[in-house]
């Protein structure tokens, strides 16, 4: 996912040295906690925000298409990796699947809780818990991570989607910001744009680079969907293991 308002980018250059993790967990736990909850969410937002949810929310139903779908959804287990305040695990676990719903956020766990409390009961599913994506462990049949890579450059994003694919038995669903021409020049003049920015560092990402790391952990893309608003802009991948069909 990418919301390349002026406010939302950063000049990657001026933070090279920072540590990607740290600095975006400071950010879900703190500023980014509040205006992406608010996003998230159904209260009143400004335009910019609402184009934003709008956007997320298509990609979050894209997903849910694909795997109601299949037809195969009760009883699966599933990893949402970097689930934010619930958005996707909720209604996968309403729809019966077993959803192990994770995030590096403290804040936005406790959020997601809140929000799986007040719409499914005490079910114990999804079954929330505090992580980086990179420390979880345990096998899912699908293995899904939305609108998180945006937060990391190319070679961490590798090493994140090597770390979920050896987890994900049958099926890895990703997202991310696409580099495409357009989205790098309007990133290139949001960052012209001094000022205190509200957020974390946006990174593009190729989707041939992409496609070649799934390839490199025994993955090959079957669906593929673009959510493209005004303000958020989604590539969304679905990839099945090689020697196993996408209903598997
Ligand atoms: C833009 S939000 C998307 C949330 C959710 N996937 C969704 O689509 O509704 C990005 C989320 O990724 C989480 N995140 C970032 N880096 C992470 C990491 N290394 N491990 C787990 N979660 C991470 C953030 O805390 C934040 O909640």
């Amino acid at each position: 996912m990418v919301t390349l308002t002026i406010d939302t980018v950063k000049n990657p250059n001026l933070m090279n040295a920072a540590d990607d993790k740290t600095i975006v967990q400071e950010y879900f736990n703190s500023t980014g906690f509040d205006r992406w909850r608010r996003i998230y969410g159904d209260g009143e937002v400004n335009k910019v925000q609402l184009d934003i949810r709008t956007g997320h929310q298509q990609t979050v139903e894209t997903v849910l298409s694909w795997l109601q779908a299949d037809g195969n959804l009760a009883n699966r287990s599933i990893c949402d990796a970097g689930c934010g305040v619930g958005s996707l695990s909720i209604p996968l676990a309403h729809a019966g699947a077993n959803v192990y719903a994770s995030d590096i956020s403290e804040k936005m766990v406790e959020e997601a809780k809140e929000r799986a409390k007040a719409t499914l009961g005490n079910t114990g599913n999804p079954k929330f818990a505090v992580q980086d994506l990179e420390t979880l462990s345990g096998r899912y049949h699908t293995v899904i991570c939305l609108d998180v890579l945006i937060h990391y450059p190319q070679d961490k994003v590798a090493q994140m989607i090597s770390h979920l694919s050896s987890m994900a038995e049958s099926r890895l669903i990703l997202s991310f910001a696409p580099k495409t021409f357009a989205l790098s020049l309007l990133k290139k003049v949001g960052s012209f744009f001094p000022g205190p920015s509200k957020a974390t560092r946006a990174y593009l990402h190729r989707e041939a680079d992409i496609v070649k790391i799934l390839g490199n952990n025994g993955f090959s893309v079957q669906r593929q969907a673009m959510t493209r608003t005004r303000f958020y802009f989604s590539r969304i991948i679905e990839a099945t293991a090689k020697d196993l069909g996408a209903n598997s």
